[in-house]
């Protein structure tokens, strides 16, 4: 009670692409009532056994859905019992103060006196501890919780806690990160870790050949958990092998760079290089868990962090934000949050999840160009902000603050051929991720409008 569900749920709802229902709401409704009239007339029993047939009702409901329930639904056994097995469910959090002085002097039945809501409070707590299967204090905790992401400092030391079943488990690190940061995943996975395995460091760990090494590596079975430790080179070449190895296994991503946190380790994108081009193989493989831990980022050099910031100005872009104005902990939360929410509406990569792409159109055409030589990432995102926010008549200040990227040196006969190339081109027309007033929408613009923009970011 008072915790804020009929106001977050259909924000939530939202954010997943699901209908929202409001037990409470849809109760009124049907009982032509309200429910303090209802609790006078009829009394609380009498209340609980409607709203037992209507919350088991919309907790079986085919379709996925956000349901709000009402506060004194956890008593019902039954529904408490629906709750553990068929849902997903969040508690809510909030502290008794606040929820009291949110509820109190309203026409709600149970929030007359203070001590009895406080006591009510208490001993309803344990029935949500029961069949809570996470809690957040709002809208982006829950949409990440929906997603499987844990994002805490310190969450590395509980990895042993947060790696979902019973089974072996396997880590995989490179060199660099498993020295820094292996010995306390190593502790945390405690008597379930099996084997520990090594990748190359950095993008060479997304060859087919080391893929192949860990396949032929991994003592697994179908109940085998593997862990990646690292940046988003271990956790896409992990990933892969997770998808594929006995046709499908569960992974747990422990993202260590900016990248991974905000944007590699979510969304349940997998993928190993092609001589041919980057991320040529993979699989949609949706971790059973992605463990972030912030704390980790401590440790990551200027250079890589840079990096990352590049994608969280263009997570604040899209969310309308200014996420990279936040300190650590909560930036990778708010830029993890959207990043999940756009992927959970949109899994496959069918739609709107192409929004992601901002910039990034541009973006590869200059790396492609450079032959992903002498152009950091996060140098050719900055540029491919620039050019998209230029295209979509918008101010480019907060791109030219944050991450003051600088025109490249690259062939521009070339940078043009790899944008034409790009895989959002269908039927020979390019499309473009442009942020219009109403958000993100793909564009065709005339060729000779992309060109110059395309130009603007190449050094004379
Ligand atoms: N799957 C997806 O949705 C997705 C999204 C974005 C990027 N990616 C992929 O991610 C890759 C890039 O990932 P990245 O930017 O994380 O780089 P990375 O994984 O290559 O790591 C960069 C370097 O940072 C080091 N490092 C990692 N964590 C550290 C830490 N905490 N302290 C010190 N050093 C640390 C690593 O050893 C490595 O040398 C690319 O291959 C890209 O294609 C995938």
């Amino acid at each position: 009670m008072g915790a804020g569900k009929s106001t977050l749920g259909p924000e939530v709802a939202e954010r997943l692409g699901r209908p929202f229902i409001d037990l409470d709401r849809e109760l009124e409704q049907d009982l032509g009532t309200t429910i303090p009239e209802f609790f006078e007339q009829r009394g609380e029993a009498e209340f609980r056994l409607q709203e037992e047939r209507h919350a088991i009702a919309a907790l079986r409901l085919p379709d996925p859905a956000v349901i709000a329930l009402g506060g004194g639904a956890v008593q019902t056994p039954s529904i408490r019992h629906e709750l553990r097995d068929r849902t997903f469910t969040v508690l809510l959090e909030v502290d008794p103060d606040t929820a009291w002085q949110r509820s109190a002097g309203g026409d709600r039945p149970l929030a007359h006196d203070e001590s009895e809501f406080h006591a009510l409070y208490e001993r309803r707590r344990e029935l949500y501890d029961e069949v809570a299967d996470a809690h957040g204090y709002d809208t982006d905790d829950i949409v990440l919780a929906a997603a499987g992401v844990e994002v805490h400092a310190g969450a590395l030391e509980r990895l042993g806690s947060l790696v979902p079943g019973e089974g072996a488990v396997v880590l995989v690190c490179d060199p660099h990160v498993g020295g820094i940061h292996g010995a306390a995943a190593q502790v945390a996975l405690g008597p379930r870790l099996a084997s520990v395995h090594e990748v190359p460091q950095g993008e060479a760990a997304k060859g087919a050949g080391v893929a192949e090494r860990l396949w032929s590596e991994l003592r697994l079975d179908r109940d085998g958990t593997i862990v990646a430790v690292g940046g988003g080179s271990t956790t896409d070449v992990v990933g892969f092998v997770a998808a594929t190895y006995l046709r499908g296994l569960s992974w747990v991503p422990v993202p260590t760079t900016l990248v991974g946190q905000v944007d590699a380790a979510v969304g349940g994108k997998t993928a190993i290089d092609l001589p041919q081009g980057k991320n040529l193989v993979g699989a949609f493989h949706w971790p059973v868990r992605a463990v972030v831990d912030p704390a980790t980022l401590e440790t990551l050099p200027e250079d890589e962090l840079a990096e990352g910031m590049a994608e969280v100005v263009k997570t604040g872009l899209l969310a309308g934000a200014p996420l990279w104005k936040l300190p650590a902990t909560e930036l990778v939360r708010r830029c993890a949050a959207f990043k999940a929410g756009v992927c959970l509406r949109d899994p496959y990569d069918e739609g709107e999840r192409a929004m992601l792409n901002l910039g990034h159109t541009f973006a590869h055409a200059l790396e492609a160009a450079a032959e992903y030589e002498g152009v950091t990432h996060a140098q050719a995102v900055g540029l491919g902000l620039l050019a998209a926010l230029r295209l979509s008549g918008r101010e480019t200040d907060v791109v030219d603050e944050v991450l003051a990227p600088k025109p490249v040196r690259v062939d521009r006969e070339r940078a043009w051929s790899a944008l034409r190339r790009d895989k959002k081109a269908r039927a020979g027309e390019l499309r473009l991720v442009l942020l219009r007033e109403e958000g993100p929408v793909l564009e065709s613009r005339p060729d000779a409008e992309v060109r110059a923009a395309l130009d603007e970011l190449i050094a004379k």
